[in-house]
């Protein structure tokens, strides 16, 4: 593929794991545990393909307060049983690891297994797996303009998205959502405003790495004008 035509930072909106579990009369939680590890073949397919970033999107803001509480506490399960152990794996592979949300709303000793995870990862990087854990598009950018207010400072194009929580990383060129939904759910707001858009009905749990390269090659195939004739 022609590397120009290759997306420096894809977006997943990971939907579909629920509907993937009770198809197979599984409980949810054992969809949300197939829907991590498609998430973690699927960041080393994206690497070995030439992504530099892969966003996912683990938890909103929404899903924290509207979601019951065992799934929450099941996403935190597996925070909890393989954050660091997979982080390290990463890490020992060359990548690194961000973390972008608000994570102090979350348990004491998830946010210490995340943040010590985060300074652990190294300095530059070959490919970054960026989470995104209770994150939420408008509240990042309420907080960002909050920042520039207290600090007495006018918000511009070129200083906003540094303000963000994705202030190192370039803008996503395509977002993919599966599950057969059509919106981005708050899912990098600001970020996303030239982003590609690719919506499969895939379920996240069965969305391969082919399908991956089926993404790809639909993003390549479109032409990006950024506003230009
Ligand atoms: C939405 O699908 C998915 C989520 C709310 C969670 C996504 C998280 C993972 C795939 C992995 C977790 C990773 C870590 C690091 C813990 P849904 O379950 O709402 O699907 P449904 O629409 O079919 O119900």
């Amino acid at each position: 593929m022609d590397i120009d035509k290759l997306p420096l930072h894809v977006g997943v909106i990971m939907d579909g794991n629920g509907r993937w579990a009770k198809k197979r009369l599984l409980p949810r939680k054992l969809g949300h545990k197939s829907g991590m590890e498609r998430m973690i073949g699927l960041s080393e397919h994206a690497k070995k393909s030439g992504v530099k970033y892969l966003t996912v999107y683990v938890m909103s803001t929404e899903n924290l307060v509207r979601r019951p509480e065992d799934e929450i506490e099941g996403l935190f399960g597996l925070i909890r049983k393989y954050f660091t152990a997979q982080a390290e794996k990463l890490y020992a592979r060359g990548s690194g690891i961000k973390i972008i949300g608000d994570i102090s709303a979350l348990p004491e000793d998830v946010v210490k297994i995340l943040t010590d995870a985060e300074n652990a990862s190294p300095a530059n990087p070959v490919f970054t797996l960026v989470f995104a854990i209770n994150y939420g598009g408008r509240r990042e950018i309420i907080s960002a303009v909050n920042r520039a207010v207290e600090r007495g400072e006018k918000v511009t194009e070129e200083n906003f998205a540094r303000l963000l929580y994705t202030a190192e990383i370039p803008d996503p060129d395509l977002i993919i959502r599966t599950g057969g939904e059509s919106r981005l759910s708050n899912f990098l707001t600001y970020q996303s405003a030239y982003a590609e858009l690719y919506f499969t009905d895939v379920l996240f749990p069965d969305f391969s790495d082919a399908e991956f390269d089926r993404a790809i090659a639909a993003y390549a195939a479109r032409d990006r004008r950024f506003g230009r004739a």
